[in-house]
């Protein structure tokens, strides 16, 4: 690792040649996969995911955007995870990292915000905190409403397991609610890429994310006051954050738009990604 601009301001080469750039925000070593030029396009992953779900619009994007697709903090090649001991991590301290870290990159411009499912639940407080760095949002598979008593002590019962027994019988369990059945039968080699990363996620990092999704806010009565273009795409077969709840949330949004991907699940990026590449492509040019 070799510094380039200050003490807490690295490049690194990942596993799969690609370059990284490591800053510290808010105390923590956060790692960026950045590249290209044009208009700022975020990139912010699902629970318990990095970066590396996003590799297809990453490829594609960078061409065309300054692509930025961060690790949040205590996933993937960041730090944090440990230093929160499984306390909560809420989705607007996320936001507040990803916005400090726009800051810390000297990223002036308005972005694109582009987040799936916890990702989704970050955007939103994003456009709360940081409207005015924010261009338009694009939601992937998320929902707006809080949990139900229920969903948050079914939480409260995983952060527990995990912290006890690791991350391992996650992996197990989420493959299935994650992906579509065509793309269990079909992409094993994809559905193991994921689960290895779920396996590879401190405990720790796993347990603050479902406490902090726990304790998230409804959206729902806020949703008729995002006043920038937003995009919503969901797979068809998406049973964590359903399409007729997606539809419902780009129904509610003044300006928004709502794309439906066929034979896919909850991971709809990575299952299609032609189909959504080309959903956000169309998009970002109606913006133009
Ligand atoms: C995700 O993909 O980020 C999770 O499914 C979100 C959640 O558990 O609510």
């Amino acid at each position: 690792m070799r510094p380039i601009k200050e003490a807490s301001d690295l490049f690194v080469k990942a596993k799969d040649h690609t370059m990284h750039l490591i800053k510290r925000i808010n105390g923590r070593d956060i790692n960026i996969r950045i590249e290209g030029t044009g208009e700022p396009l975020l990139f912010v992953h699902g629970f318990p995911l990095d970066r590396t779900m996003w590799k297809y619009q990453i490829a594609c994007f960078s061409k065309t955007n300054q692509v930025i697709a961060p690790d949040l903090p205590g996933f993937g090649a960041s730090s944090g995870g440990d230093d929160c001991g499984g306390a909560v991590v809420t989705m607007e301290e996320f936001a507040t990292d990803l916005s400090s870290l726009l800051d810390d990159l000297s990223i002036h411009e308005q972005v694109h915000f582009c987040g799936l499912s916890m990702g989704g639940y970050i955007a939103w407080q994003f456009f709360r905190q940081h409207r005015s760095q924010l261009k338009s949002l694009i939601l992937c598979d998320t929902k707006a409403s809080a949990d139900s008593e229920e969903a948050k002590q079914a939480r409260v019962t995983t952060a527990a397991k995990v912290l006890e027994e690791g991350s391992e019988f996650l992996a197990v369990a989420m493959a299935e609610k994650l992906f579509s059945s065509k793309t269990i039968d079909e992409q094993p080699a994809l559905v193991e890429e994921v689960q290895e990363t779920i396996r590879s996620t401190s405990p720790k990092s796993i347990a603050s994310a479902l406490r902090g999704m726990a304790a998230r806010p409804d959206m729902t009565g806020k949703l008729k006051d995002i006043d920038v273009p937003t995009l919503v795409i969901v797979g068809e077969d998406d049973t964590l954050t359903p399409p007729e709840e997606m539809q419902s949330i780009a129904e509610a949004i003044p300006n928004s738009c709502f794309v439906q991907v066929p034979e896919a699940g909850h991971m709809s990026p990575l299952e299609r990604p032609d189909e959504v590449n080309r959903a956000i492509r169309d998009f970002l040019s109606s913006l133009t």
